[in-house]
């Protein structure tokens, strides 16, 4: 199909282009470096069952809240708010979805950022340039993180100037299957090495005893991030979806692509550090596994490094270009909002506001990239509670102030007779009571 807009706003070519654009956006940092540090110091299998049924009954259910305010109102989160209600004061909530989204790009941007820099370090270490290899690999040096982040940025300006079919459904169209191929071979990899199975073991045999309150609380905020829910993606995203799409049939493609991303990634990374211990290499600190990006930019490079010869260069060099492109297609859909906003709200042709404000956006990363203790502090404020809130004011807003009935009017446009179907009447309970106050639940005792 000819890759062309078909309206003004633009829309997606086809329901493959809209799941993996949506996909790209949920399967990011979050799913390679987040959620299998979370396993390994969740009780491993444990958690990744906790977390499935989190992704199914929390995630899933609001995706497809998400999702029908965006086609209902073929708006941005806050054009779409003020649209479903008289009372304009519900446009805050995409207002808060707005900021949240901007403020996770603007430290995305210089995590993303450090992706770029380990494929040079990679290089720099195969070429036998070990003092450039050092050098470049110091996320502490500011001006290093500045430039990595400018590069970042431009990237994700350029696709998202190409527009909605031309430029983030293209790209992603052939990033995702290429992830996913890199993401295969290197499992295949890792798992062949003597020493790995020790980490397989732990991911895959759950033990029962470790699940807890915390646990299941931890494994419902790395759903949330994961799933790209409460800043406005999926608003936006769902936006430009064709009316004859079956928005259930959508989002449960979507919530099992990054259900299966996050798996095959803990099935990748678990395996490796047992690897490098096997290796000599540290993976416990202080009694904990070595979370965060510690992990994928210290012990992921000192087992690829003790890979001897040309293999060990092209490993690593394929890891940090997988995890590039998988930050990639979350920081378009990251930009995509603030953008679709500017042009929505405040006429601006999408070349501009494009450039406008992912430039605007990118002097906040550049501020981070001198100080980059910020980032705890912004993920915490703005992916930890940020998003759940939003999402807990998705759930009210559709069920009490747009009516269940509306939306279910949108759900069946590409799905008739949806509200009847037994998932139908789930779905209603869980937006309506049970979504709502399991995310409240999980928030408040985030500050606990
Ligand atoms: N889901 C992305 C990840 O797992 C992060 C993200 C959060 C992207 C919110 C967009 C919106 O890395």
């Amino acid at each position: 199909m000819a890759q062309t807009e078909t309206t003004a706003r633009g829309n997606w070519n086809s329901k493959l282009g809209f799941v993996l654009a949506a996909a790209g956006s949920a399967v990011g940092l979050g799913n390679i470096w987040r959620f299998p540090t979370e396993a390994a110091s969740n009780g491993g299998g444990a958690f990744l069952l906790v977390y499935l049924v989190c992704c199914f009954l929390i995630g899933f259910p609001v995706m497809m809240a998400e999702i029908s305010i965006g086609r209902r109102t073929d708006k941005n989160p806050v054009g779409a708010f003020k649209q479903l209600s008289p009372n304009k004061l519900y446009s805050l909530i995409g207002v808060w979805a707005v900021i949240c989204g901007t403020m996770i790009l603007s430290f995305y941007t210089v995590i993303a950022g450090w992706t770029f820099s380990y494929i040079f370090e990679e290089l720099f270490f195969g070429l036998g340039l070990t003092e450039w290899a050092v050098w470049i690999a110091d996320t502490g040096n500011g001006w290093l993180n500045a430039l990595f982040s400018v590069a970042f940025m431009a990237c994700t300006i350029s696709i998202i100037r190409g527009g909605v079919s031309g430029g983030i459904e293209r790209a992603t169209k052939t990033l995702m299957p290429l992830l996913l191929i890199i993401l295969i071979a290197l499992i295949g990899y890792v798992i062949a090495q003597p020493g790995s199975s020790e980490g397989l073991a732990i991911y895959l045999q759950p033990d029962f005893s470790k699940i807890t309150p915390q646990l299941i609380f931890a494994a419902m905020g790395q759903a949330f991030f994961s799933l790209s829910l409460g800043m406005g993606a999926l608003i936006t995203y769902g936006s430009y979806l064709d009316k004859k799409e079956n928005i259930p049939q959508v989002a449960a493609m979507v919530t099992v692509t990054d259900a299966l991303v996050a798996f095959l990634a803990g099935l990748l990374i678990l395996p490796a550090m047992y690897l490098a211990q096997a290796n000599g290499i540290a993976i416990f600190q202080d009694g904990a596994f070595i979370a965060g990006p510690d992990l994928i930019f210290q012990i992921l490079p000192s087992l690829f490094h003790n890979i001897s010869g040309l293999l060990g260069t092209l490993v690593g060099i394929t890891f940090f270009v997988l995890l590039s492109m998988a930050a990639l297609t979350s920081t378009i859909s990251l930009l995509e909002v603030p953008v679709s906003y500017t042009i929505d709200n405040h006429g601006f042709e999408r070349k501009k506001a494009a450039l406008l404000v992912g430039s605007t956006i990118l002097i906040i990363s550049l501020f981070i990239s001198f100080k980059v203790s910020l980032i705890g502090t912004f993920d915490f404020i703005f992916s930890q509670v940020g998003l759940p809130l939003s999402g807990i004011l998705v759930c009210l807003f559709l069920s009490y102030v747009w009516k269940i009935d509306n939306a279910f009017d949108e759900l069946e446009q590409g799905n008739t007779g949806f509200r009847n179907t037994l998932m139908g009447k789930t779905w209603m309970v869980f937006i309506m009571f049970i979504c709502p106050v399991v995310i409240l639940y999980n928030l408040i005792t985030t500050f606990l």
